[in-house]
């Protein structure tokens, strides 16, 4: 079901005396507002200490990523089950830097949103372009290729169960926000790309902005009509700036 949200991506980032301030400080912010999902994907060993924060508020938490596996001798990797333990509803697939730092491929990242959906959690999918291919023209031809491989593997159907985050990577952490305009643009087209085959689907999905969203510039993108909230990275680490982005998105 489409819905508003802000989704805060801490990234490899945090300490068990940081993270409680900072939760404690966005659980008071965040209280009693309904309207809108509010959800914090932490590196992993935090999600025990985050659940248990988290528990009967209106925030939830999440990963950042997981295995396409379910179990075996995978050394270092976290399957989905593993996830459900700690209850996520929630983990980001497809980060453009596990897409870049991590070699992970269209079809990799379409076997994580298998994994996670056949575990019962929601995949958030990102998809973006490089600068590169902004410049040489090809943003739409990328993304469609990225979300083409998800729904060759999963089905057009599985994006019920899905969120989708547009993140040009040249805006990832960079400052350089893309214009509500441009952002905008991608959004109207990864839906009306969906609507094509599924009109329902494409209704019901939330689409999430990714990239130097701000305090400052978080209300102009999400006044667009196809942005349905943020993905939050820098200033999801504070808490002022993430209530604040929040807030935006509630009013
Ligand atoms: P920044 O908000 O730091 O640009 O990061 C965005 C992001 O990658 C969220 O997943």
């Amino acid at each position: 079901m489409r819905r508003k949200m802000v989704a805060g991506n801490w990234k490899m980032h945090g300490n068990l005396l940081e993270n409680k301030k900072l939760i404690d400080a966005v659980v008071t912010g965040l209280n009693g507002l309904h309207e809108v999902g509010f959800l914090v994907c932490v590196p992993y060993p935090y999600l025990p200490s985050v659940q248990n924060a988290l528990q009967n508020t209106n925030i939830a938490w999440g990963a950042q990523n997981l295995s396409q596996y379910e179990k075996g001798a995978y050394t270092g990797e976290i399957s989905a089950s593993m996830l459900n333990d700690f209850m996520c509803r929630y983990v980001i697939v497809g980060h453009s830097e596990r897409r870049t730092l991590f070699g992970e491929d269209n079809h990799v990242v379409a076997e994580k949103y298998q994994a996670a959906q056949g575990a019962g959690i929601i995949p958030i999918l990102c998809v973006g372009e490089t600068l590169n291919q902004r410049e040489a023209g090809t943003t739409e031809q990328v993304i469609e290729e990225q979300l083409a491989a998800v729904i060759k593997l999963a089905g057009v159907e599985s994006l019920v169960k899905a969120i989708v985050a547009y993140e040009p990577v040249w805006a990832i952490g960079t400052g350089r926000t893309a214009s509500p305009e441009q952002a905008q643009e991608v959004h109207a087209f990864i839906r009306e790309g969906i609507a094509k085959t599924n009109a329902n689907v494409a209704n019901g999905l939330t689409i999430l902005y990714g990239g130097s969203v701000k305090a400052s510039n978080a209300s102009e993108l999400f006044d667009m009509p196809d942005i349905d909230g943020g993905l939050i990275g820098g200033a999801s680490l504070v808490a002022n700036d993430f209530i604040a982005i929040c807030r935006a998105l509630h009013q």
